[in-house]
């Protein structure tokens, strides 16, 4: 039997309020709850860090990422890394790892400061202004630039158009409804999904033009993603076919800057709040030369893991059971998704005192355990793009607190809500701004 957990009219609060509906089943189930959705399979929630640690060393031929992450294939196509299961997971994950790499992130370091500095200059001071959809924009720009290593022509810009519409109608209001097969039909171009996949046509025509191009005149010294993918050899020597490299970039590029700009703009968030970190901040900014490494910034990195911990942007992750499998000694059937709850784990007043306490210093010189402070899973399917956005994290934020104070505006309480594929704020996280100069 599965252990108890809501009924199907409260699990609706999922997808409308998911902290709070998390936070209400952990009150009255514990660590451990199941949550049904009609037509899918059960969830099980756990916020475990035994279970959590027998699900990261567990075998991945039995615990398959790839199936719980279906529901976004949709969008993202399903032949990337974050769908496939197995060998085949492995096989395209050790191709595609070395462009994530810590060490290449350096690369990156002049390029996304000079994005944000173009944007800091156009800020209002002493206005109230949205500062997610800003973050959305910067992460964009960014993501688009150490993917395609893009320049100013024509071509670039028309890719980044058509990338943009096609990632505005994903993140619209039907974006949930559209991870069910029964709303994706193509109605004409009129049609919500009819246009997706119109648009989604021209995109891929564009794209496939691009690999054709780079292919062409491939430059071995260039440093962007799409080179390196394009390089790649597995060990038979193959290179990844041009239908599996759409869909990598495409599940880069939204994997990778929904998620950063939400978490940005918590971060934000929270220093708007906390005066006195915002304060430490600063001052070890100040003392660091204008261009400096983020691995130097050891508070700042402090301040973006505790943002993590108290708004996760992924609240759970999952794996599908291949098998009838016992976790935490407890016998879950084949079917089912045992889904760690990244948001649960992160609030347990036993790992973490004073849980819901914005407080940096918890992760001043001690490692965080990787199976209690979660924001980007973990095990053979850790995000690959984590060493990527904490990077660029530390530098919007510096750039942020070294030309600026963040004030909070008043009587303004964010509501997590679903964005796109992230837990972003409700009405776009409005903040002021006042100048340090
Ligand atoms: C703050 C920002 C981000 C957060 C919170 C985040 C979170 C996550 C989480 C929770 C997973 C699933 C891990 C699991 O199932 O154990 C994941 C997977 C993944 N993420 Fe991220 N991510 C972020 C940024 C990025 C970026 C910047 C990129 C790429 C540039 C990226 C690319 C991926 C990919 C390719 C996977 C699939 C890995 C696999 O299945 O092997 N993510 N991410």
């Amino acid at each position: 039997m599965l252990p108890p957990g809501p009924g199907l009219t409260a699990t609706l609060g999922f997808l409308r309020d998911p902290y709070n509906f998390l936070d209400r089943c952990a009150r009255e189930f514990g660590e451990l709850f199941t949550v049904r959705v009609p037509g899918v399979a059960p969830f099980v929630f756990t916020s475990d860090p035994k279970a959590v640690r027998e699900i990261f060393q567990g075998d991945p031929a039995v615990l398959h990422a790839g199936k719980a992450n279906s529901p976004l294939g949709a969008f993202m196509g399903e032949r990337s890394v974050l769908f496939l299961d197995g060998d085949e997971h492995l096989h395209d994950r050790r191709m595609i790892l070395p462009a994530f790499q810590g060490e290449r992130m350096r690369a990156y370091g002049p390029m996304m400061r000079s994005i944000v500095r173009a944007v800091t200059t156009q800020w209002p001071i002493g206005l109230a202004f949205p500062i997610y959809p800003v973050m959305r924009a910067i992460t964009f720009e960014v993501i688009m630039r150490a993917a395609f290593g893009l320049d100013e022509s024509a071509k670039a810009s028309r890719l980044k158009d058509l990338i943009a519409r096609l990632f505005a109608l994903y993140s619209g209001r039907l974006a949930s409804l559209f991870q069910l097969p029964a709303f994706r039909l193509d109605l004409g171009p009129w049609s919500p999904w009819g246009r997706v996949v119109r648009l989604n046509r021209e995109m891929e025509a564009t794209l496939y033009a691009e690999f054709a191009r780079r292919r062409a005149a491939l430059e071995e010294n260039r440093e962007d993603i799409l080179t390196m993918l394009l390089l790649a050899r597995d060990e038979s020597g193959a290179p990844l076919s041009d239908a599996v490299l759409r869909d990598e970039m495409i599940t880069i590029l939204l994997a990778g800057h929904e998620t950063t700009a939400a978490s940005l703009a918590w971060a934000i968030y929270r220093l708007g709040q906390h005066r006195d970190v915002a304060h430490e901040a600063y001052d070890e900014i100040a003392r660091l030369p204008d261009d400096a490494d983020p691995s130097a910034m050891r508070y700042l990195d402090a301040v973006v893991n505790e943002s993590m911990r108290l708004s996760p942007v992924v609240p759970n992750i999952g794996r599908v059971l291949q098998a009838d499998t016992k976790i935490a000694c407890r016998e879950l059937p084949k079917g089912v998704t045992i889904a760690p709850c990244i948001y649960l784990m992160h609030r347990r007043a036993d790992l973490w005192p004073n849980p819901d306490n914005f407080d940096p210093s918890r992760f001043i010189d001690s490692r965080p355990n990787p199976y209690s402070f979660i924001p980007f899973g973990g095990g053979t399917r850790r995000c690959l793009g984590a060493a990527f956005a904490t990077y660029q994290m530390k530098i919007v934020l510096s750039e942020l607190i070294r030309g600026f104070e963040i004030v909070g505006v008043e009587n303004y309480q964010p509501r997590p809500t679903r964005v796109s594929i992230a837990i972003g704020p409700s009405e776009g996280m409005p903040i002021m701004l006042k100048s340090r100069e």
